[in-house]
């Protein structure tokens, strides 16, 4: 079972001719709702792409909170440990430019009130892998880390947004992912001499022992683990909007992981979700299924 514990969003999502600049106003056509939020959509990533997946997260008592669980449910994550609290569900705005790029703005609500407790009374197994982002507050996410760490299970760390970690993070998670301004933005915390992504996730692999994988856009992957480099090109796609490219991947590398790949053969899943994801508009609207990843597999990697 993968286990996600993160954020549920309701995302609004309008398309510009270009990103605003601060102080400046920009006019979108119109605008379409999504449910979305990172773990969210990790989670929907996960079940999408073969494995059975908890949600672990909180949502207020507003319809918002439907509309963000609907697409969770529909495919048949357990939501049994989702809370319901006394605060607006989260909600991201969402501008996706012309040349497919985004800028998110999110009202965290009721994702500030998620509490690593509802983890408790769940039992996990060294076959298990528990899921994490930066979207709930670090000492939850912390607390998480230590519990599943506890409890035997693999935990993945996906520093997404990028800021300040908490560095007793690193003593729990075998697996970091970040994107380029997230590794650079760490290495820049932690002080470290090295400033290329690649070096960077090779110094994380050999000073902590964390695998360490940089999603790289169109130039897909760079991952180090036990001092071994592996290189994954994306997948050549025509770029619609790239949010939850980074969520579709680290869901379906994580499900792969899950149903017995190895670290090669999860990173070309994890790219090829994360390409595909880049087809089309919006969050979970996006997040392809197992069958279409295989698809887009074959013949790419032989
Ligand atoms: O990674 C994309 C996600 O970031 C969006 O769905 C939005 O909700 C924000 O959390």
């Amino acid at each position: 079972m993968i286990t996600v514990f993160g954020s549920i969003n309701v995302d609004f999502v309008t398309r510009v001719a270009h990103i605003a600049q601060a102080g400046e106003t920009v006019l979108g056509p119109d605008y379409q709702v999504f449910a979305g939020g990172k773990g969210g959509n990790q989670a929907l990533a996960a079940v999408r792409a073969g494995a059975p997946t908890r949600m672990v997260g909180a949502v207020g008592r507003d319809p918002f909170a439907e509309l963000g669980l609907q697409p969770l449910e529909q495919a048949g994550v357990d939501l049994s440990c989702i809370q319901r609290v006394d605060a607006p569900t989260g909600a991201a705005f969402i501008a996706v430019s012309d040349a497919g790029e985004n800028a998110i703005t999110v009202a965290s609500g009721a994702n500030r009130l998620a509490t690593a407790d509802a983890l408790s009374g769940l039992t996990l197994s060294p076959s298990d892998l528990v899921l994490l982002q930066r979207e709930l507050p670090d000492a939850q996410t912390l607390a998480a880390a230590r519990w599943a760490r506890q409890q035997g299970a693999r935990v993945i760390l996906n520093i997404a947004p990028a800021g300040q970690l908490d560095p007793a993070l690193l003593t729990f998670i075998d697996v970091l992912i970040a994107n380029e301004g997230e590794i650079l933005s760490l290495a820049e915390q932690f002080g470290m001499t090295v400033t290329s992504p690649d070096d960077i996730a090779r110094q994380m692999d050999r000073d902590h022992a964390i695998t360490t994988v940089v999603t790289m856009g169109e130039q897909g992957v760079v991952a180090w683990s036990d001092g071994v480099r592996r290189q994954i090109d994306a997948l050549p796609i025509e770029v619609v909007d790239t949010t939850a490219a980074g969520d579709s991947f680290c869901g379906a590398f994580a499900a792969a992981l899950h149903r017995g790949f190895g670290l090669t053969g999860a990173l070309q899943r994890g790219v090829a979700a994360g390409s595909l994801a880049c087809t089309q508009l919006g969050a979970q609207s996006s997040i392809p299924l197992l069958a279409a990843i295989e698809t887009a597999l074959d013949g790419q990697f032989a």
